[in-house]
């Protein structure tokens, strides 16, 4: 999956089937925003299958339909709103039908849901995925369910996920759940709740099982995965208070890296996402360090200007980020870095939006993901600053970076050329079915003719010709497997 954001315009997915023999039921499972949320829905489909139910991808088959919802941005609960609408048609001709919210709208709106949405039975908050079959139950007399307690310390290590997104090359394994940041306009620390690492054991076991079963790269993810800290269990704060032993074999993010690099050196190895306050730089050394680890960072900035990132609670400044990316590009050359940014934060000015054109262009980002600022109910920006910039200066603020985002991808697509790359092979190209598509070390997409001797999975070695403004053109000449 290229995307870290899964386009909210665009209908959420339902992923592949899962199976187990005996199971009668069909679960409808459908996942909006996040990476997170794609993830934890293979947590519930793991859950759910020990319950009778495999996937379907059709929801009229569904004896249960689940929406794993995203909050981030008004548009992406009102893309869900309407596709409720139609299971809502659904459930007047089938009155055993079940149909449930997950994830972040759950967790906002709560009751709310129930009361709004008047057929949705089910609501259930991101830490209460192990309740589903107590709450299936509650429902099975036609009556409501509802769970949407936050932890401070489920990480649902145990359970093992059910693979649904598809490729199997390519998989995510979470480190951390929730944020502590408070970013002042984000809604995610509210709807994810506290802060905490998974046990560093359960994770090398993930990753080294997505191995033995032919996986190549992985994905650890967290919303904030450098502040990843396991020194026992539990929020981070407390470690303040930990026993000597405990903070003797904490494991921070550089050295879970390191354990994971050596746990699976065949695979690559990704991680989303970064935050720049909490980044370190000993992370860039164990990416020069290990072979595997990917030279690519998404570290989103959110704006180029001070003023506006003081207002966003982000805790640094523009000098602190870009002495950040010059210290990793002297640790690590190659390496490409990814950005979020949003434009028309409160107050925001035209200066301000100035001063993020010209940040991207002193970084040259090779991709990134833009947004228009749309303000969440109940966050800090919402109760104490002014969402007072114009629908079409935000518009047009964010037209211009994405412009510039696409001359300086370009640009950097253009620095690959002339070259040979090593590409893992994901899968058919979806414009030419003759093609493979794959990406290199830096997450460049990289298409190239096809031929009899290789397969999905196969790392290998390829010559860039040209490109497009996102996508790399290649021609291949020698192959090269995974070792
Ligand atoms: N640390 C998280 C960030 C989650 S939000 C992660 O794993 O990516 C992803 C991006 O959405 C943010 O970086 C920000 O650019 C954007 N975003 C968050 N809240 C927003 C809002 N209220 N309006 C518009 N964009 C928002
Ligand atoms: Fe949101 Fe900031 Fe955390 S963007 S997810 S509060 S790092």
């Amino acid at each position: 999956m290229q995307e870290k954001y899964i386009d909210e315009t665009k209908q959420g997915e339902a992923y592949a089937i899962s199976e187990k023999q005996g199971n009668t039921k069909k679960l409808f499972l459908e996942s909006y925003g996040c990476q997170m949320n794609f993830s934890d829905s293979e947590i519930v489909a793991s859950i759910l299958r020990d319950q009778g139910y495999n996937t379907t991808l059709n929801s009229d088959e569904a004896d249960l339909i689940l929406l794993n919802t995203c909050s981030i941005r008004e548009k992406a609960e009102q893309t869900v709103r309407m596709r409720l609408s139609q299971f809502k048609r659904q459930k007047l001709t089938n009155p055993s039908l079940t149909v449930g919210v997950l994830g972040c709208m759950a967790e906002r709106l709560k009751t709310k849901l129930l009361e709004e949405e008047n057929l949705v039975d089910l609501v259930v908050g991101p830490d209460a995925y192990r309740d589903l079959p107590n709450l299936l139950k509650e429902t099975e007399g036609g009556g409501d369910a509802i769970n949407v307690l936050l932890s401070k310390e489920e990480t649902y290590a145990d359970i093992a996920p059910v693979r649904l997104g598809g490729n199997g090359v390519t998989a995510f394994v979470t480190i951390t759940r929730g944020c502590d940041n408070m970013c002042t306009f984000c809604v995610v620390p509210f709807t994810r709740g506290r802060e905490r690492s998974r046990d560093p054991h359960s994770i090398l076991k993930e990753c080294e099982d997505l191995s033995l079963n032919g996986y190549k790269e992985v994905t650890l993810l967290g919303q904030n995965v450098d502040s990843y800290l396991w020194y026992g269990g539990g929020p981070k704060k407390e470690f303040k208070n930990a026993s000597d032993l405990q903070k003797a074999t904490a494991v921070d993010f550089a050295h879970l890296l390191e354990l994971v690099a050596q746990k699976v050196p065949g695979m690559r190895i990704r991680f989303a996402t970064s935050n720049p306050q909490d980044m370190d730089l000993e992370v860039f050394r164990m990416i020069a360090k290990y072979e595997n680890i990917c030279k690519s960072v998404h570290l989103p900035v959110q704006s180029g200007s001070n003023a506006m990132l003081k207002a966003m609670n982000r805790q640094h400044t523009r000098e602190d980020y870009l002495e950040l990316i010059s210290k990793a590009k002297e640790i690590v050359p190659e390496i490409a870095f990814s950005q979020d940014i949003m434009t028309g934060f409160c107050g925001e000015t035209h200066e301000d939006h100035l001063q993020t054109l010209s940040l991207m262009r002193e970084v040259e980002y090779d991709h990134g993901y833009m947004f228009a600022y749309s303000e969440r109910p109940g966050t800090p920006a919402h109760k104490k600053l002014e969402d007072n910039i114009a629908p079409e200066i935000k518009q047009q603020r964010l037209a211009e970076i994405i412009k510039l985002q696409g001359e300086l991808s370009s640009a950097r697509m253009a620095g690959y050329v002339g070259r040979y790359h090593e590409i893992l092979i994901e899968g058919t190209s979806k414009k030419n079915q003759n093609q493979w598509k794959g990406r290199n070390t830096q997450n460049a997409v990289c298409v190239f003719d096809k031929s009899p001797d290789q397969q999905i999975g196969d790392l290998v070695m390829v010559y860039v010709y040209g490109n497009t403004q996102g996508t790399l053109l290649g021609k291949i000449e020698q192959t090269h497997l995974a070792n």
